[in-house]
């Protein structure tokens, strides 16, 4: 159920915009990755086949989404390309929470440095997402993923806890290790007792000696899909 309203958050999404000229032939668009992102990608690609979209130029947030891209017949860019030129038109992306203000957590896929380069560097940021998504506080249920360099694992965890935070090591599937992510860094999981302000706390721990990035999102405000249990879609 909840994989079926990942697509139709998604391919509803892509649709809309492609449908209101706000995803557009010529357009350099930013691709997230995960489960929910996916299907726009997939919605992108059809519709690049079907010669709606031509000249798209497109940046992807992972190695997983680059061999998506790839199968699909979508040209991926490095951002620093002369074609993407440091800057994009649209992201679309998924989220791990959102909150009522629209701040979010990502990095569930442990993908969130490239993520936020792409979204902060995007004219418009769109995230689709199922209902379980929709949550009224962030910090507490869903850890927040901080990506860091390896030795100042112990460093950092120690300069989390001043901030109130327990900080766990992301370990891979089988626990044969950590989790590395693509750009060889390690995560940490951050939960807090209670809510936190995700705005300053975003701010807050990429002063940390050792933090590369946090996966709280509050400085571009996304345009939101949201598909909801009983297949309507909640628009913010
Ligand atoms: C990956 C992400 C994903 O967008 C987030 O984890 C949501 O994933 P899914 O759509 O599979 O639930 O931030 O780093």
């Amino acid at each position: 159920m909840k994989d079926e309203l990942k697509i139709l958050a998604a391919r509803t999404a892509v649709d809309e915009l492609v449908a209101r000229g706000r995803i557009r032939s010529g357009m350099k668009l930013g691709l997230g990755t995960g489960s929910t992102a996916m299907p726009a990608v997939r919605r992108i690609g059809e519709l690049i086949a079907d010669g709606t979209l031509s000249g798209i130029c497109a940046v992807a947030t992972s190695f997983q989404t680059t061999i998506a891209c790839e199968n699909l017949g979508i040209p991926v860019y490095s951002m620093n390309s002369r074609q993407i030129g440091g800057s994009l038109d649209l992201a679309i992306d998924g989220a791990d929470e959102i909150s009522p203000e629209k701040h979010l957590i990502k990095g569930g896929g442990a993908a969130l440095l490239l993520e936020k380069i792409v979204a902060y560097n995007s004219a418009e940021f769109v995230v689709v997402a199922d209902g379980s998504k929709a949550v009224s506080s962030l910090g507490t249920k869903f850890a927040l993923p901080v990506e860091i360099i390896p030795e100042a694992r112990i460093s950092v965890a120690a300069a989390l806890k001043k901030l109130g935070a327990d900080a766990v090591l992301r370990e891979g599937v089988r626990k044969a290790g950590p989790v590395v992510t693509d750009n060889g860094n390690l995560i940490l999981d951050c939960l807090w007792a209670s809510p936190v302000q995700a705005d300053e706390m975003e701010y807050e721990i990429n002063r940390i000696t050792g933090v590369v990035e946090n996966g709280f999102f509050t400085r571009i405000l996304p345009s939101v899909w949201i598909a909801r249990e009983d297949g309507t879609i909640d628009r913010r």
